[in-house]
């Protein structure tokens, strides 16, 4: 008898368990009212006199070392299942992060600075906040000139003096104005017109400007610079330069490359020619230069200016402008692996 109660100390001594479940089998097993305990204390009475005190030892030391096994096993198990509850299964292996992703016009405004840096253009930045004189009347649009009907135009308050910029121009006078030639700068940024919202069209959008001034800057330089640029940025290698007018350049030109007709959407995108525009361009006029500070006798130069969403449209045939502007993270999730 007294080895069977020995044999279980060691069986207690050796039990393991990891589920509140096998605990309260295992008091059952020991304490419960129909437990081993119950059974050796019943046989206690049988047991010889002479026999007794070691007998009855060993079922205390039973006793106690079931009941103590039991309040430490449930210690573990508790503190186990709050470590769960804090920091999940720690063995689970990890979601992968999820990274977010640039929106379409900074990989495309990014990659338009990328470009021209590598020819030596600068980046530089104006206010949206813009007042009349560097918005229209130094570019060559003086009041009431029918030309400043080209750009619709939000006014802030009913102050004519405070507007939303229409176009980055803006910042080639206050480049001019504040630095000396030789200058090579682009400028990004966001421009606002009062126009009907449509797939083609948005009241906000982003321009690139460009603005090189040096001595003997001719419409050559200018053109070969815009071919660079088409190269490098869709890897076409056509362009054409159309007569145009805009108020701040002589002689100004609208610049279209040529995007071939190979496949439908060519076909639909360039409206059957061919043929795409992407901006204008021209020789900055001399009395824009002379409103800046700079002797038109002594530099020349020529300027640039782009649409950023329509690039974006044309390289990721984007059909609708409306979805830069509605954030929707389907259409943002897409260019997660550009840079
Ligand atoms: N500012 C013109 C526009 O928003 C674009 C433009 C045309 C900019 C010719 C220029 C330029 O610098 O030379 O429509």
């Amino acid at each position: 008898m007294l080895e069977k109660v020995k044999e279980h100390i060691d069986n207690v001594q050796a039990f393991k368990a990891d589920s509140k479940e096998a605990i309260e089998a295992f008091r059952i097993q020991y304490l419960g009212k129909k437990g081993l305990l119950k059974d050796f204390f019943d046989a206690f009475k049988e047991v010889p006199n002479e026999q007794k005190k070691a007998f009855g030892q060993a079922i205390n030391e039973l006793k106690e070392l079931a009941k103590e096994k039991i309040n430490s096993l449930k210690e573990s198990v508790a503190s186990q299942e709050e470590e769960a509850g804090i920091y999940g299964d720690l063995t689970r292996t990890g979601y992968p992060m999820e990274i977010g992703a640039r929106h379409p016009i900074s990989i495309v405004k990014n990659q338009i600075i990328e470009v021209f840096s590598r020819i030596g253009f600068n980046v530089s930045e104006g206010p949206e906040i813009e007042d009349d004189w560097h918005n229209f009347t130094a570019l060559n649009l003086p009041a009431h000139h029918p030309a400043r009907d080209m750009q619709d135009t939000f006014f802030i308050q009913t102050d004519p003096d405070v507007l939303l910029r229409t176009h980055t121009s803006s910042v080639q006078v206050r480049y001019m104005e504040e630095n000396k030639p030789p200058i090579r700068t682009i400028s990004p940024g966001r421009v606002f017109r009062n126009e009907a919202i449509s797939a083609r069209a948005h009241c906000i959008f982003h321009q690139v400007e460009g603005l090189y001034i040096d001595k003997e800057v001719s419409f050559a330089d200018m053109k070969q610079t815009l071919l660079y640029f088409t190269q490098e940025m869709f890897g076409k290698s056509k362009i054409r330069l159309r007569p145009s007018y805009f108020p701040f350049t002589e002689p100004s030109a609208e610049i279209d490359i040529y995007w071939g007709l190979k496949t439908e959407t060519d076909y639909r995108i360039t409206k059957g020619t061919g043929w795409l525009e992407i901006g204008g361009c021209g020789m900055v006029d001399p009395a824009v230069m002379t409103n800046c500070g700079i002797d038109p006798e002594e530099y020349s130069g020529f300027a640039f200016g782009m649409g950023v969403e329509r690039i974006a449209m044309l390289l990721y045939q984007i059909g609708d402008i409306r979805m830069f502007f509605e954030n929707d993270v389907r259409f943002l999730k897409q260019f997660s692996n550009a840079l």
